[in-house]
């Protein structure tokens, strides 16, 4: 709870838009007054032709007349970028009367600044549009999920502080994409948990090679990758969970690693244990877990669990606004360190 407060009063520091597409749902309108109260971000709502519904009207919540507002610009923008793909303007026209495309080409245009959704739409259906038309950060070249965990025995992480990823969006990643959600889930561990020094563990049901299988073989070639890669990312692997987390487990079976029995940053091998993995943790061990929070993204795109409440949705519009702030100190060039 701390933390997100942290995050709140991050988010004031730097006044951000945050298009909330999903404006239909109740619970969106009544968080914008929220965000908007308390100054954690300008909330841009679409706002149709739909009867009946109560429209808070207050500085900090602007208006946009969806899907007319701009409705030809921003067709004509999505159909340039993707005709390559075989899209026609037709069907850019089609695409824009959907508020999550809408919503999306608003923050590709420059006229909002990150994007939460996922109230009223299933994970996919945010994803798609962020994937297909905002595309990856520089240097990076794929989008993964990332939760941050906080349990409440403070000697696992920092704190009881935890960064658990993908558990969001890749089914299958390769070795070189695993290698890269190590590093962006770094990023993120740093940026936004507050972790001070993220140790890394590329989790498998092997540690240092105590069983032999291709699905082994790719954790391992996925943190020599990711050494490679980033040098100054503190990485080891293959580790079984106890031996990433538990001081002991880690000295007995993996006694040369440097991360072994104090990983705060954890890496699962695909998405059904990433999912299952964070899930297990919030059910049965109590842990809060915040997220997913969509990294790597060129700017950000939140998705919301579709039974999330209205102090759900005023957080994940903080992180995004925090991630748009991290994002501008990155274009700025005081490029963003994991060494210090
Ligand atoms: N990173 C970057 N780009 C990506 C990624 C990625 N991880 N995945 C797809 N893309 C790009 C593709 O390159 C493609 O770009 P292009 O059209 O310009 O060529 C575009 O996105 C569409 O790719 P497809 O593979 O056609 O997209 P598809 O819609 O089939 O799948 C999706 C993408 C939606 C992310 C899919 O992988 C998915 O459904 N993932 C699981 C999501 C989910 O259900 N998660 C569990 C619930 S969440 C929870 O419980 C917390």
């Amino acid at each position: 709870m701390k933390l997100l407060q942290e995050i709140r009063e991050k988010a004031k520091k730097h006044l951000t838009r945050i298009v909330l597409p999903e404006s239909a749902d109740p619970r969106v309108r009544e968080a914008a007054q929220v965000i908007a109260d308390s100054g954690i971000a300008e909330a841009i709502l679409l706002k149709g032709n739909r009867h009946n519904l109560h429209w808070p009207v207050k500085p900090g919540i602007r208006y946009v007349d969806f899907p007319h507002d701009r409705k030809e610009e921003l067709s004509e923008f999505l159909y340039e970028l993707r005709k390559g793909k075989g899209m026609t303007l037709q069907e850019a026209n089609r695409l824009l009367e959907n508020p999550l495309y809408y919503g999306t080409m608003m923050v590709k245009a420059g006229y909002a600044d990150g994007l939460v959704a996922g109230s009223l739409s299933p994970t996919a259906d945010v994803l798609r549009p962020a994937l297909q038309i905002i595309k990856t950060a520089p240097g990076i070249s794929v989008v993964s999920g990332a939760f941050i965990m906080i349990t409440g025995n403070r000697s696992f992480g920092q704190h009881g502080v935890m960064v658990f990823a993908d558990c969001a969006v890749n089914p299958e990643p390769t070795a070189e994409q695993l290698a890269e959600i190590a590093y962006s889930s770094a990023v993120t561990a740093k940026s936004l948990a507050g972790i001070e020094e993220p140790r890394v563990g590329m989790l498998s049901f092997s540690t240092k090679g105590s069983a032999e299988h291709r699905m082994v073989a790719k954790v391992r070639q996925a943190t020599a990758i990711a050494r490679e890669r980033y040098p100054f990312l503190s990485v080891d692997g293959e580790l079984q969970a106890d031996a990433a987390l538990i001081p002991d487990v880690g000295a007995s079976k993996a006694p040369e690693s440097t991360v072994a029995g104090r990983v705060n940053v954890l890496i699962f091998p695909d998405l059904q244990s990433g999912n299952i993995g964070y899930k297990l943790g919030q059910r049965l061990a109590g842990a809060e877990a915040i997220g997913p929070i969509l990294q790597g993204m060129a700017q950000p795109v939140n998705d919301l669990s579709r039974g999330c409440s209205v102090a759900d949705i005023v957080n994940v519009t903080a992180i995004t606004a925090v991630q748009v702030h991290n994002m501008e100190i990155k274009a700025g060039e005081v490029t963003f360190s994991l060494t210090k």
